[in-house]
């Protein structure tokens, strides 16, 4: 039985899927570092990296990212993921934590000034979080993004916010 995955032929896995095109300014590996706090907890920092991945073949990019505490390097937060942007400017990201927190986020993109808005539509298995809200922006090549949340305790919030660079 052969199991290994057939021959993908290299000019279709360097190419992007036009349904993806609209927010191809996210593919590839950025790096850097967050801030995070929220009224209930003490503010910190962290060491960050996401990646953004793809093949021709289907109109999704895959999302994994991992967080680290910046003296030690000791792993914190880490999540992983699909966007699916749509031809209408809309946008899904599923997104599961490793928390246990699984979340559905609907929004939208804007190509030409490269946002993208995305508020949960669906927050599952969290003890304390009601709703997540994630907004990223490409500024002057760099990637930016503020998440914001709501607890049984707190209304919407800011939590994090980073500017990482593209590896
Ligand atoms: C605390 C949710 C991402 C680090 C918390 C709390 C919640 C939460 C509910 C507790 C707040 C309270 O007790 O009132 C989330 C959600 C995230 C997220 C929904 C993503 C959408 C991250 C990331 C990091 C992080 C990426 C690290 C890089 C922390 C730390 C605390 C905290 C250090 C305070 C200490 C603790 O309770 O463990 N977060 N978080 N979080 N979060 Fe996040």
């Amino acid at each position: 039985e052969n199991i290994s995955q057939p021959p993908v032929p290299l000019a279709d896995a360097a190419a992007v899927h036009p349904g993806i095109e609209p927010i191809s300014f996210l593919l590839g590996t950025w790096k850097g570092q967050g801030e995070g706090g929220f009224p209930t907890i003490n503010s910190f920092s962290y060491g960050e990296e996401l990646r953004f991945t793809h093949h021709s073949s289907r109109p999704v990019i895959a999302y994994t990212q991992k967080t680290w505490k910046l003296n030690s390097g000791e792993p914190m937060h880490a999540e992983s993921g699909f966007w699916r942007p749509k031809p209408d400017g809309s946008i899904e990201v599923v997104i599961a934590q490793s928390t246990g927190l699984a979340e559905v986020l609907k929004g939208t993109y804007n190509t030409e000034e490269k946002v993208i808005k995305l508020q949960s539509e669906l927050v599952g298995n969290a003890s304390k979080v009601k709703e997540i809200t994630r907004v990223f922006r490409l500024i002057g090549g760099d990637l930016s993004y503020e998440v914001g949340m709501a607890t049984n305790s707190t209304s919407l919030t800011p939590h994090l916010r980073a500017s990482l660079k593209k590896l």
